[in-house]
């Protein structure tokens, strides 16, 4: 059966809701460049202008899941659980959290992405370690989550080809702001990555694709009853990205930041997400029955350094060298340092995450465009993150940049981005909210 795209998107645009098998053609026929990128640029505007309902969301999440392969976790004994962060800056969450729950007896088969514009990406990141390895078969990848536990590769192009695809030209056509589309894009590659649960991390604020706690309540909500109508047990956790994660905001400088957590220390903002995080992954999985518990596991794996171990197990597994670990950012040297510093003494009132990211990705830590490199010594240090006090002449942000050139840059970012004053910060808790239907509130904090 074929349609015509032009008759569909005017149907859109009129806010008419189009068939399941209406949306499996303009995913098949797209993919298989039988339709070109003009008009399904004119569709994608339709549906960014009128939206998906629940419905028309579900056919073409599962349209993109089907576009290639499923990966099949049947031969591993172990209950796989999955995780996904919908992006930010300085989250380095999965590398923590990740090793933790696979120190506690889960499965954690993680296929993820390179950073794009001003948020990082676990891939880049993970490459900073010498020799690791990212692009696995799905063989060498279903084997080793098997054996260890824990595997973190880049996506396979095989996996929901159509999203890679259609993803490339939301990304062109300023067409990848709408919530349908967003949830349809991640699930479909998290249905077919093949994990039996998935806890999301879904980040709110400046530095986040959702600048509300509604709206990112609501991407969650849609995302849930995606993962759960595929069969899936669902969990998320609402975050705040309207500062940075952590004090480390790049790639070599993030993994180094991650290390420090899983040795122990770190910042406490970082660990508790990543110990959170971990918790619910425990739990959807069904490995822990309740919050409480999994959370007494999930710190126990931290402070035993089991999790350590883990991690580090992984690095071996991926041809990574671990001893980079131990390494000032992992051996890499940055070609320019500059400072940002305070005109005068203050509190850091205001570090906006947006400013943060686009400065690491100034100091060349990031990609404007899919296909650039990245420089994995680059990004920032946050030596007084916002809400602390700086003194004049010293510096608040350490710039690790790939040029002087582009450390002016970055420079120029943060001017924007941060407050120094005599007023004291907003009090902002990194994690505003649970969204579960297996777990009861009085689980929650
Ligand atoms: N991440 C994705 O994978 N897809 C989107 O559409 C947005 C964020």
């Amino acid at each position: 059966m074929s349609f015509d795209i032009r008759r569909l998107s005017e149907r859109k645009l009129s806010g008419e809701a189009l068939s399941g098998e209406e949306l499996r053609w303009v995913i098949e026929a797209y993919t298989a460049g039988e339709i070109g990128d003009a008009p399904v640029a004119a569709w994608l505007m339709a549906v960014c202008a009128k939206g998906l309902s629940d419905e028309e969301t579900w056919h073409l999440t599962q349209a993109m899941a089907h576009s290639g392969q499923m990966l099949d976790l049947s031969s591993i004994a172990r209950p796989t659980v999955d995780k996904h962060s919908t992006g930010g800056v300085g989250d380095k969450v999965t590398l923590v959290a990740g090793p933790i729950a696979a120190a506690c007896g889960v499965c954690v088969p993680k296929m993820s992405g390179r950073g794009l514009g001003h948020t990082g990406g676990t891939i880049d990141k993970l490459e900073a370690i010498a020799g690791l390895r990212t692009d696995l078969s799905a063989e060498q990848f279903i084997a080793q989550a098997r054996e260890m536990g824990l595997v973190v590769a880049s996506q396979s192009s095989d996996l929901a080809p159509a999203d890679g695809k259609l993803y490339a030209l939301r990304d062109a056509t300023g067409t990848v702001d709408s919530r349908g589309l967003i949830a349809s894009s991640i699930m479909s590659k998290k249905i077919a990555s093949g994990a039996e649960a998935i806890v999301l991390e879904v980040t709110v604020g400046s530095g986040a694709f959702m600048g509300t706690v509604e709206e990112a309540r609501a991407l969650a909500g849609l995302m849930i009853a995606l993962g759960e109508r595929a069969g899936r047990r669902m969990a998320a956790l609402l975050t705040d990205m309207n500062r940075p994660l952590g004090r480390a905001v790049g790639n070599a400088v993030e993994v180094e930041e991650a290390a420090a957590v899983l040795a122990g220390g770190g910042p406490a903002d970082v660990r508790e997400v990543s110990l959170e995080i971990a918790a619910l992954m425990l739990v959807t999985a069904g490995v822990q029955c309740d919050l409480p518990a999994a959370r007494e596991c999930a710190g126990s794996a931290l402070r035993s350094g089991a999790a350590a171990e883990k991690f580090a197990e992984m690095v071996r597994a991926q041809r990574g060298d671990p001893s980079a670990l131990d390494r000032t950012l992992l051996g890499h040297a940055p070609a320019h340092i500059a400072d940002f510093g305070a005109d005068d003494s203050g509190i850091v009132t205001r570090m906006d995450a947006l400013s943060v990211g686009r400065a690491a990705l100034a100091a060349g830590a990031g990609r404007r465009r899919k296909g650039d490199s990245v420089d994995p010594a680059t990004g920032l240090r946050i030596i007084s993150a916002e809400g602390e006090r700086t003194e004049r002449g010293v510096p608040v942000i350490e710039v690790l940049a790939a040029s002087e050139q582009h450390a002016e840059v970055a420079l120029e970012e943060l001017r924007r981005g941060i407050v120094i004053s005599d007023r004291p910060a907003e009090q902002r808790p990194p994690m505003l909210e649970l969204m579960s239907s297996r777990m009861s509130s009085e689980d929650s904090r």
